[in-house]
């Protein structure tokens, strides 16, 4: 799926398919460096890591595992809460293991700062977190985020597994929606 499949419901693409390639590339061969002679076990956060997590794992040159989690943050509107809910925990033990938490957005933080505290206390020797975007708010919660991609102006965006009442996961690029969309 690309532009010319969602027509007038595309405002504008803030991040190319092009640019999201060359980001992967460039910080998979950080994590590469950074984890040389390590385990690492990547950590999606589905349903929005899907894209991030099945185009770094192929970019890194080590061996990874990986494992998913998927959490919901339940509170009203469309705001996180900071009250996370499991709704499919980690298949497998992580305790002694370097951890890296991948995710697609960080807007509030506050999901990936409970999603923090719960991982570290199951005992892993590390625990990092690669983010292909981040918001300004993002900035404000002292949420260490070791790799973020791009640094994106507080808009709802779409695509690359990032989706509007679960519509829009399949396009290859980021972007945001035309008023319409959202009944405007
Ligand atoms: P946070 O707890 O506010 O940081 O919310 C993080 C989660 O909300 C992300 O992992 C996404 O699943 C979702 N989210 C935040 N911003 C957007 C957006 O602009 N588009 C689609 N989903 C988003
Ligand atoms: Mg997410």
């Amino acid at each position: 799926m690309d532009d010319t499949d969602v027509g007038a419901d595309l405002e504008k693409i803030l991040v190319s398919q092009d640019q999201i390639h060359d980001k992967i590339v460039e910080l998979a061969a950080e994590i590469d460096r950074d984890y040389a002679g390590r385990d690492l076990l990547l950590v999606g956060v589905l349903k929005g890591a899907l894209m991030v997590m099945a185009d770094l794992s192929r970019a890194l040159h080590s061996p990874v595992t990986m494992d998913w989690m998927a959490v919901s943050s339940y509170g009203s509107g469309t705001k996180s809460s900071g009250v996370v809910r499991i709704l499919k925990d980690l298949d497998g033990d992580i305790s002694g293991k370097h951890v890296l938490v991948v995710e697609d957005i960080i807007d509030s933080g506050l999901t990936l700062s409970w999603l923090l505290l719960n991982l570290r206390s199951r005992g892993p020797a590390s625990v990092d977190v690669f983010a292909l975007l981040r918001k300004p708010e993002a900035a404000q919660v002292p949420v260490g985020v070791r790799y973020v991609g791009f640094d994106i102006p507080s808009e709802f965006v779409v695509g690359y597994g990032l989706d509007y009442g679960e519509r829009y996961r399949n396009l290859p690029f980021v972007g945001t929606l035309a008023p319409h969309v959202y009944g405007a």
